[in-house]
């Protein structure tokens, strides 16, 4: 682990900075020495950021979706570590897109699938030859989700499912290279994630057509439900922070941070379950009740 003000700070860039889990990593990695390259998309997050972090922390204009910023990202990443290269990505961007599969808008799932699994890998293609110059680290933050899909969350579920392939693959792929890939699969954690949810949830009510809207009331209701529940038991950030910095940072980092009893029994005992018993379980650690 660095020393604070070390002359030769490791560098580790975090997608997705401006609230939650990437706000308070970005804090905590710049308060533990770090030379934090903060991903955001909006100045006046910039601005926050940068008057709760010490002076080393650097705010990047970072959209994952976009192929130019993430090229300049990769470009004043560049031109400030030269080659002391890239110690740890974080690719820790991402959103929920609710509902129910039948409501889903597929423009609203192509989004989904853009920012969590493209967004990521793009970001990791551009930033790779950084990070084979160290070797450095690279944690993918997943989900409970990239292991069992949640009802009402399919669009999410299939973006953290296809999360978990990429970095079973880059894990392999990487080794030569000596670059770790972790992933941290939390279950919920208290962030303003389940606020955006229940907005993007009003809009899904509002755009779904009323026949069919009308056949999802209930399930309508249990998902909002689900997601109020999930946001009020949900784990503190610094939990998962802690996951993050342990897979950057110590000398023998797992590749894998199951968060919460839910992520790690849940897959386990899953194995060779019959389906019904599996979706029962499923529908009750969601607490829905169907
Ligand atoms: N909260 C949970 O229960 C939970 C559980 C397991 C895993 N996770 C995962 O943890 C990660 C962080 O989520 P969070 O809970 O901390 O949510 P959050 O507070 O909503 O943070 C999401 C971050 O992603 C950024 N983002 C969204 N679209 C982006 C894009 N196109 N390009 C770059 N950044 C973008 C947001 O930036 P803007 O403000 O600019 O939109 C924000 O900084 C996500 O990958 C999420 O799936 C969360």
């Amino acid at each position: 682990m660095p020393e604070p003000d070390h002359p030769d700070p490791p560098a580790v860039l975090i997608t997705g900075t401006s609230t939650g889990i990437g706000a308070a990593c970005a804090l905590e990695l710049d308060r533990r020495g770090f030379r934090v390259f903060a991903g955001l998309r909006q100045e006046a997050d910039a601005q926050r950021l940068r008057g709760e972090a010490s002076g080393r922390l650097v705010p990047v204009m970072l959209d994952v979706t976009e192929a130019d910023s993430v090229r300049s990202a990769a470009e004043t990443v560049g031109r400030a570590v030269g080659d002391a290269g890239l110690a740890g990505l974080v690719n820790n961007a991402g959103i929920v897109v609710p509902g129910p599969l039948e409501l889903v808008p597929l423009d609203r799932l192509r989004r989904q699938l853009e920012v969590n699994v493209l967004g990521h890998l793009a970001v990791t293609q551009a930033m790779l030859p950084l990070l084979r110059v160290v070797p450095g680290r690279i944690v993918n933050v997943s989900s409970i989700a990239g292991r069992i899909a949640p009802p009402y969350m399919g669009a999410y579920g299939a973006s953290k499912h296809a999360l978990t392939a990429i970095t079973d693959v880059l894990r392999i792929e990487l080794r030569g290279w000596g670059i770790h890939v972790a992933i941290v699969e939390p279950d919920s954690v208290a962030t303003p994630i389940w606020d955006k949810f229940q907005t993007d949830s009003d809009t899904l009510d509002a755009k779904a057509p009323p026949q069919v809207r009308k056949l999802y009331e209930q399930d309508l209701l249990k998902m909002r439900k689900a997601a109020y529940r999930m946001d009020r038991t949900g784990m503190p950030v610094e939990k998962v922070v802690r996951a993050i910095h342990h897979a950057l940072a110590t000398r023998r980092p797992k590749t894998r941070y199951a968060l919460g009893w839910r992520s790690w029994l849940g897959p386990w005992a899953f194995g060779g379950m019959p389906d019904w018993l599996r979706d029962w379980i499923v529908l009750r650690m969601m607490g829905v009740r169907k």
